[in-house]
C-alpha cells in the first residue's frame, strides 16, 4: 500500500502566498512511487494550484465540501464543484466537528457524496481529552468511524481513507499533548477491529488509515512505524515548506 502525506493548511495563506509556496515545495519536493503527497489549501486557493501544480508529484484535497450537488445552499461548495479541481476531500475534521457543529449525519452525507463524485474522502475521527479521560475512547472512534461510513458499501470501502487524529493532540488545541505510538496503536487496532467487523477482514487489508495529531520530521519516523498505520495528516508542520519536505523524505526512508 502507499504511504499518503497529506499536508492540511487549514486557513492559513493568501492566494498569492499560496501559490508561491507551492512553488517553493514544487521545487524541493521529490516524487516517489510509493508515496502519495496531498496538500490541502484553503477553497480560494484550489482553483489557481490546480493549474500549477504538478500532478507527479503532489495531489490538491479540499478540507471540506457539501453534500448536494448544487442550490440553494449559500456559503457552501459542492463535492460536484469539486470535481476536476481535487482528488481526496477531507471530511470530519475535529475543526469542523467542534467549532461548525457538524454532525455524524452531515459527515456521513459528505463521505457518500465525495464516493459518488469520484473524489476520495479522508474521514476524520478523534476523542477529545475528556473523552479520552473518561474512558470513552472506544466508543467515540466506534459511532465516528462507524457514523461516518454508515452509507459506504462494501465495495466503495476501498474508495476511503480513515485518518484518526486525536483532538488533544492536535498542535493548536490548547495544552495539546504528544500521543505516543503505544496510544496510537491500540487506537489504530481499535479502528480496524471495528472495521473489519462492520466489512470484514479481506476489504479492510486495503483501507489507509492515517495518523494527524503534532506531526513534525522528529516524531513522523514512529508513528510510520506503528502497524496499521499507512500515513500521516499533518497540520502545523506542513505550512513549513523544509519540514513538509523532511517529512516526506522520513516517509520514504521508513518504506525502504
Ligand atoms: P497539527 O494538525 O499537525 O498541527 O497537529 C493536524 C490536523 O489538525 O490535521
Amino acid at each position: 500500500m502507499k504511504t499518503y502525506i497529506v499536508g492540511n493548511w487549514k486557513m492559513n495563506f493568501t492566494v498569492g502566498e499560496a501559490s508561491i509556496y507551492l512553488h517553493k515545495l514544487l521545487r524541493t519536493i521529490r516524487s516517489y512511487r510509493g508515496i502519495e503527497v496531498v496538500i490541502a489549501p484553503s477553497t480560494v486557493a484550489l482553483q489557481p494550484l490546480s493549474l500549477q501544480i504538478d500532478r507527479h508529484k503532489l495531489k490538491l484535497a479540499a478540507q471540506n465540501c457539501y453534500y448536494r450537488d448544487f442550490g440553494a445552499y449559500t456559503g457552501e461548495v459542492s463535492v460536484a464543484q469539486l470535481r476536476g479541481l481535487v482528488d481526496y476531500v477531507i471530511i470530519g475534521h475535529s475543526e469542523r466537528r467542534y467549532i461548525f457543529r457538524e454532525s455524524d449525519k452531515d459527515i456521513r452525507e459528505k463521505v457518500a457524496a465525495a464516493i459518488r463524485c469520484g473524489i476520495t474522502p479522508i474521514l476524520c475521527i478523534g476523542e477529545t481529552e475528556n473523552e479520552r479521560n473518561f474512558g470513552e475512547t472506544e466508543d467515540v472512534l466506534k459511532d465516528q468511524l462507524l457514523g461516518g461510513l454508515q452509507n459506504v458499501s462494501e465495495e466503495d470501502l476501498e474508495k476511503v481513507i480513515v485518518a484518526y487524529e486525536p483532538v488533544w493532540a492536535i498542535s493548536s488545541t490548547k495544552d495539546a499533548k504528544l500521543a505516543s505510538p503505544d496510544d496510537i496503536a491500540k487506537s489504530i487496532s481499535l479502528i480496524r477491529k471495528h472495521l473489519e467487523a462492520k466489512f470484514g477482514a479481506k476489504r479492510v487489508e486495503n483501507i489507509p488509515v492515517l495518523y494527524g495529531g503534532s506531526v513534525n520530521p522528529s516524531n513522523a519516523g514512529a508513528y510510520l512505524t506503528i502497524p496499521g498505520i499507512n500515513g500521516l495528516l499533518i497540520g502545523g508542520a506542513s505550512l513549513i515548506a523544509p519540514q513538509f519536505n523532511d517529512i516526506i523524505e522520513v516517509a520514504k526512508r521508513v518504506q525502504e
